[in-house]
Formats: C-alpha cells, sequence, structure tokens
C-alpha cells in the first residue's frame, strides 16, 4: 500500500483539492523530510480544506511556509511531548469583551473568571485582571516555568526548577524566524544565556521574584510572582484535580485542541463542574488573536451544553492558518467551522464576489496580488511582520465595515443555520445537533 510518505505533497494536493498547485510552491514542501507529526497535521489540513470547498486557487506561499517552518515547531511533539505554554498579551481582548458585554451584575462577593490553562507567562490573565477590576481572576496552569530567560531582542526561554531548558518563543520577526529554523541552536543559545546569568542571582532557593541582567538578557526567577495582584491569583495545578469555588466565566483557549476528542468531553465536564448555575464557559482557539473560533457553554440540569459556536470573519481570507490548525483527527471546532465555511463557499452569489474583494484588498495594502497563473505571489522582499499584522487588521476592519459580516450571517441563514452576529462582531451560530459535544454529569 502506499503511504502518506511515499506521495509528494502536490498529489495529496491534488487527491483532496483535485488539482496541482504551481512547481514553485509545491517543490517548497517536502512531505518525507517532515517529521511524522507534521506529515499527519498536513494530512489532517488537507481533510478541513477539502471539507470547507477551499480552493488550490486559495494556496499561497505563506501558507507553505507556515507548514513547512512553523508547525514542525509548534507542536507538542517538537518539545518533548509538553504542551507548549503559547500565549501573547492582549490575544483574547475580544473574549474579555464579550464577557464584558454580558453585563452581570456585581452582588456583594465579587465574580470569579478563571482562565484554565493560562499559559506562561499568565500574560492574557493579566489583560483580564486589568479590564475586570472588581471580579476575582484566577489563572490555572498545570505548568509555571520556573526561570524564564529574555533575550536582548525580546525572545525568551523557560526553564525548569534544575534549570533544564523547556521552551522558547520567539518574536515573530526575522530574528526569530531564524531561531525557529534551528531549533537545536537556539536550544543551545539560551542553555550559554542561562548559564551565564544563573550566577549573578542571590536567593535561588526562593520563593520571591528576582531578575539578574547582563548586556542586555534578563534573567528571571519565580516570574509568576510578579504577575500576582490584589484581584488575580495564580495556581499551579492540572484542570482534572482543581477546587474553587463557582465561577462566572471559565475561559479555557488553546487548551483542549491538544487532547482528543474523548479525553476533551472529560476535561469538559470537570471544567463544568466548576462553572456557577448561570455561569458561561468559553472555550476555543486563535493565532496572535486572529482567527478565532470558540463554543460557549453553559449549565443546564445534567451537565454543560453549547448553546453558540463563533468564528472571526477573517477565518474565511486567503492568508489564513487557524482553521486547519488541529492536532487531532475529528477536532470537534475545526470540523464545525470547515462544515460552516463549506456551506458559505457553496453559495455562488457570495462567494466569488467576497473572495474577489479580498484579493483587491490585499492588492491595495501591497500584501500580495493574484497572477495570472490565477494563484497569490507576494514581493520578492519579506514585509515586516508587524507591518503585515497592521495592514492584515485594517483588510478586516474593512471588510467588516462594508457589511460581509452581516451577509455571511445571512448566507448561514439560508444554508439552514441559526445564525447571528454576536457582541463582539463574529458569526456564530446556534451549534447543530452532535457536532459539538455535550457534557453530561458522571
Ligand atoms: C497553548 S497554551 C495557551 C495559553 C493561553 N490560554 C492562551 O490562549 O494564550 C496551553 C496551556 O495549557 C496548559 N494545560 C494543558 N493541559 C492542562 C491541564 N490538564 N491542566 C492545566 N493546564 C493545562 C499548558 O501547560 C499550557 O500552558
Amino acid at each position: 500500500m502506499q503511504t502518506m510518505k511515499d506521495q509528494s505533497f502536490d498529489a495529496l494536493v491534488e487527491q483532496f483539492l483535485g488539482m496541482r498547485l504551481p512547481q514553485q510552491m509545491a517543490g517548497a514542501v517536502s512531505l518525507s523530510e517532515l517529521p511524522p507529526y507534521a506529515q499527519g497535521f498536513t494530512m489532517r489540513m488537507l481533510k478541513l480544506m477539502k471539507r470547507s470547498g477551499y480552493s488550490v486557487t486559495e494556496f499561497n506561499p505563506a501558507l507553505i511556509r507556515w507548514l513547512s517552518a512553523s508547525i514542525p515547531s509548534m507542536l507538542p511533539d517538537a518539545w518533548g511531548g509538553r504542551i507548549p505554554p503559547i500565549t501573547l498579551p492582549n490575544r483574547h481582548s475580544k473574549l474579555d469583551a464579550y464577557v464584558s458585554n454580558r453585563n452581570m451584575a456585581v452582588g456583594n462577593d465579587p465574580h470569579i473568571f478563571v482562565d484554565m490553562g493560562c499559559g506562561f507567562p499568565p500574560v492574557t490573565t493579566a489583560d483580564t485582571a486589568r479590564k475586570f477590576p472588581d471580579w476575582q481572576i484566577y489563572g490555572v496552569d498545570r505548568s509555571f516555568a520556573d526561570f524564564v530567560l529574555y533575550d536582548k531582542d525580546g525572545h525568551y526561554a523557560c526553564f525548569d526548577q534544575k534549570g533544564v531548558f523547556q521552551y522558547f518563543q520567539a518574536l515573530m520577526n526575522l530574528s526569530g524566524r531564524a531561531l525557529y529554523a534551528d531549533p537545536e541552536a537556539t536550544g543551545k543559545r539560551f542553555n550559554k544565556l542561562f548559564a551565564d546569568l544563573f550566577p549573578l542571582l542571590r536567593d535561588t532557593d526562593g520563593t520571591a521574584s528576582e531578575t539578574v541582567e547582563k548586556d542586555g538578557n534578563k534573567l528571571i526567577h519565580n516570574h509568576i510572582r510578579d504577575f500576582e495582584t490584589d484581584n488575580l491569583t495564580l495556581i499551579k495545578s492540572d484542570i482534572m484535580e482543581l477546587e474553587l469555588e463557582p465561577a462566572k466565566v471559565i475561559r479555557c483557549m488553546n487548551v483542549l485542541v491538544y487532547f482528543k476528542p474523548e479525553i476533551r468531553k472529560t476535561i469538559l465536564s470537570q471544567v463544568g463542574e466548576l462553572l456557577d448555575e448561570d455561569g458561561i464557559l468559553i472555550a476555543g482557539l486563535n493565532g496572535l488573536g486572529l482567527q478565532s473560533r470558540y463554543a460557549v457553554y453553559q449549565k443546564g440540569a445534567d451537565g454543560i451544553f453549547p448553546t453558540e459556536f463563533a468564528f472571526s470573519l477573517d477565518n474565511l481570507g486567503h492568508l489564513v492558518f487557524m482553521p486547519w490548525f488541529t492536532i487531532h483527527e475529528d477536532d470537534p471546532e475545526g470540523m464545525l467551522l470547515a462544515e460552516l465555511s463549506g456551506a458559505i463557499r457553496a453559495t455562488r452569489s457570495f462567494w466569488p464576489e467576497f473572495g474577489n474583494r479580498i484579493d483587491e484588498l490585499l492588492q491595495d495594502q501591497d500584501i500580495c496580488r493574484r497572477g495570472t497563473d490565477g494563484f497569490l505571489h507576494f514581493p520578492e522582499n519579506d514585509m515586516p511582520f508587524d507591518e503585515y499584522m497592521k495592514k492584515n487588521a485594517l483588510l478586516w476592519r474593512q471588510m467588516e465595515d462594508e457589511g460581509y459580516a452581516d451577509r455571511v450571517v445571512d448566507v448561514l441563514g439560508r444554508a439552514g443555520y441559526d445564525a447571528w452576529k454576536n457582541p463582539v462582531g463574529d458569526i456564530a451560530v446556534r451549534p447543530p445537533a452532535n457536532s459539538l459535544p455535550l457534557c453530561k454529569r458522571n
């Protein structure tokens, strides 16, 4: 039997999307050189693309680079099986706005908000604590690194109690890309910096935060302590072992995707136990705060059930990654998003015009342009990442201003979904039966 390894990437693309890629793109991915977990990722990605009615001409060099360079270093297998604590400031500001919009009346005691699997450093939990000064916020994670080393360029690495290198996170600029291109060399480089800085610490047994600095590089011991404030408590615990008072809001973002659907259900049931009777759980995924998908669960008589599945309009763009990000087969939210995108792409009175408008705006912003071969082409020199992010944000604001999110809601309604635009402007549907897990009490 022919294995995936024997096939060329291009042949797989043709098998799933019906056409081959231009040689330049096809040649940029060698399946056999990808680690097995990245090969599995590629297969799931193509299945989701097919389900969403994704056209091969939406494939583009940025996606190819993500697949061949970023994905192999982002998945748990690249980190010895450990779920990486990847997080970023402001990543969940839209979800904070979603919660704020619900206007939950404050009683005598402050409301409780739990950020489950908050990541490290817990910057999104700190954002939430600042946004809701009258609430009590908890950040929960099973692993908080003991030492964090920020290099002079702002890339950072985490080390455990014994000074063993665990993980690095680089900024998405040119020097950051170079770090991801050779993770082994990057690990060695951070280990060397750690060895230089560690002897400067005065109290390596203490529990207080201590920072030492040399040549612009900074080592912080017990960094977690720097985040705690009057309304923010950080708890090192596995979700399955956590005991807390009932929470009005639980946010569990970029966590469940790492678990197989059956285990995910068990975790969701446990999280449901920690929810107040009128509380909500928001669980899902986004990348850099973009291309988000999430479900909102409420408590019922015998467990929790999903009342809303929402996604941001930018999931329908040409230069997207997150709709294809899964770690296990049959990721429920990934599949539902693909089903909805498929219904949208199949609407001939909407999709071609929508796609053409994105093309026009990509060209206006000098991001890329569609060539006579029908594919997107990028300028020779890479646009700095920050500039790209700004332009991308402008593009999607423009698409929303032009009413495209409302039109997608309308398209989904005509396709038979109970759809609406939620208060933060995302496209929401009542989850179709059996699309997302119902989590019954044990
Ligand atoms: C990718 S990070 C996401 C961080 C943050 N929620 C965000 O969206 O930016 C996933 C985090 O979940 C934590 N995690 C995974 N499974 C967990 C569990 N069962 N209990 C507690 N934390 C868990 C990992 O340690 C990791 O820090």
